[in-house]
C-alpha cells in the first residue's frame, strides 16, 4: 500500500496502547528488511532516515526503495525523516515522498526552537505530511549531534504542554532520562515525566534511545504514552557484526548474494523482535480499517 502519514498511525498507537517502531534504515537491504519483519507480524512500521543516511545516498535513491517495499506490501509504512535542523533538507524531504519529517532545534533556547519549529509546522502542513520535534536535550551522539551527559537536560511537562499546544505534532520527542547510543551503566528513565507530559500534552511521545533498554523499561513507556520507540545503534551492531560474523563462519565465500543475505536475516530478526515488544503483531488491519 502507499506510504501513510505518521500522524493518524500514532494517534492510534497512543489510543491503544501499543508503538510503532522505527529504525534508522541503512541501505536497500535494511529498508526490505523492516517492512519485510512488519509484513510478517501484520503490524505498522516506521523507516526512518538519518539526514547523513540522505548526504549519503540521496532523496531519490530512498524514496525509490522505500515506496518499492511499501507499494508491494500490506502494512502501513512511513518514511519520516529523523533528528534534522537542516530546514532546506527538511523541505527536500517533504517535498520527495517523506511522510513525516523531524525538526531538532532542541539546542536552542525554547522561544527559538518553538519559531524554528513552527517554519517545519508550516512545511509540514504545506505537503501534507507528519511531523515531530523535540524540546530537552537527549543525551549521547545521534548523526553528529553530541549531547554530553551534563549537558542533558530533561524535559519540563509545563513546556512541553505549551511547545505541543503551538505546534500539532504527529510526535514529541522529548528528554526523559534515555539516551542516544549504548548505555554506560543503568538508564535513569524518569517515568512520572513521561507519565505528566503526556497528560499536558496529549501527544504521541517519540521515545529516543530504544538501544539497550529492558523490555520492562519499554513496558511502562510504552503503558505512559510512548507511541513511537527509535532504534538506531543496535541496528549497525547487528549489520556489522552479522557480516563479520559470517566471514568467519565460511572464510573463503565471496558470493556477495550469501553474504548479504545474512546480514538482511539478521536484521530481520532483530526488527521483528522489537516490533512484538511494542505491541505492534496485529495492529495492522485495525489500523487500515479506520484509516485505509
Ligand atoms: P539508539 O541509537 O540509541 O537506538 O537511538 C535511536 C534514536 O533515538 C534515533 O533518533
Amino acid at each position: 500500500m502507499p506510504l501513510v502519514n505518521m500522524k493518524p498511525l500514532l494517534r492510534h498507537a497512543m489510543d491503544n496502547g501499543y508503538a510503532v517502531a522505527a529504525f534508522n534504515l541503512v541501505d536497500y537491504g535494511t529498508t526490505k528488511a523492516m517492512v519485510a519483519a512488519a509484513e510478517e507480524l501484520n503490524a505498522p512500521v516506521i523507516c526512518q532516515t538519518s539526514a547523513k543516511t540522505i548526504q549519503y545516498w540521496s532523496h531519490r535513491e530512498i524514496v525509490s526503495w522505500v515506496r518499492t517495499v511499501a507499494d508491494d506490501s500490506a502494512v502501513p509504512v512511513v518514511l519520516h525523516l529523523d533528528h534534522c535542523k537542516d530546514l532546506a533538507m527538511i523541505e527536500a524531504c517533504a517535498r520527495e515522498g517523506w511522510t513525516s519529517i523531524m525538526i531538532d532545534a532542541s539546542s536552542m533556547p525554547f522561544d527559538e526552537n518553538l519559531e524554528v519549529s513552527k517554519r517545519v509546522r508550516d512545511i509540514a502542513e504545506k505537503y501534507g505530511v507528519g511531523m515531530e520535534a523535540e524540546l530537552g536535550q537527549i543525551m549521547g551522539v545521534e548523526d553528529d549531534m553530541h549531547v554530553a551527559e551534563e549537558d542533558s537536560v530533561l524535559t519540563d511537562p509545563e513546556d512541553a504542554r505549551v511547545f505541543c499546544d503551538a505546534l500539532d505534532l504527529s510526535a514529541f520527542a522529548c528528554a526523559v532520562g534515555t539516551a542516544h547510543g549504548f548505555y554506560k551503566g543503568e538508564p535513569k528513565v524518569d517515568f512520572d515525566r513521561i507519565e505528566a507530559i503526556n497528560k499536558a500534552t496529549r501527544t504521541p511521545m517519540a521515545l529516543h534511545g530504544g538501544t539497550g533498554l529492558s523490555d520492562d523499561t519499554f513496558a511502562k513507556a510504552i503503558a505512559r504514552g510512548s507511541a513511537k520507540v527509535n532504534i538506531s545503534t543496535n541496528l549497525k551492531h547487528v549489520f556489522v557484526d552479522s557480516f563479520v560474523q559470517y566471514t568467519k563462519d565460511k572464510p573463503g565465500d565471496y558470493e556477495p548474494l550469501r553474504v548479504i543475505d545474512a546480514q538482511y536475516k539478521a536484521c530481520k530478526d532483530l526488527f521483528g523482535g522489537f516490533i512484538e515488544k511494542f505491541g505492534g503483531k496485529d495492529r495492522a488491519p485495525a489500523f487500515m480499517a479506520q484509516h485505509g
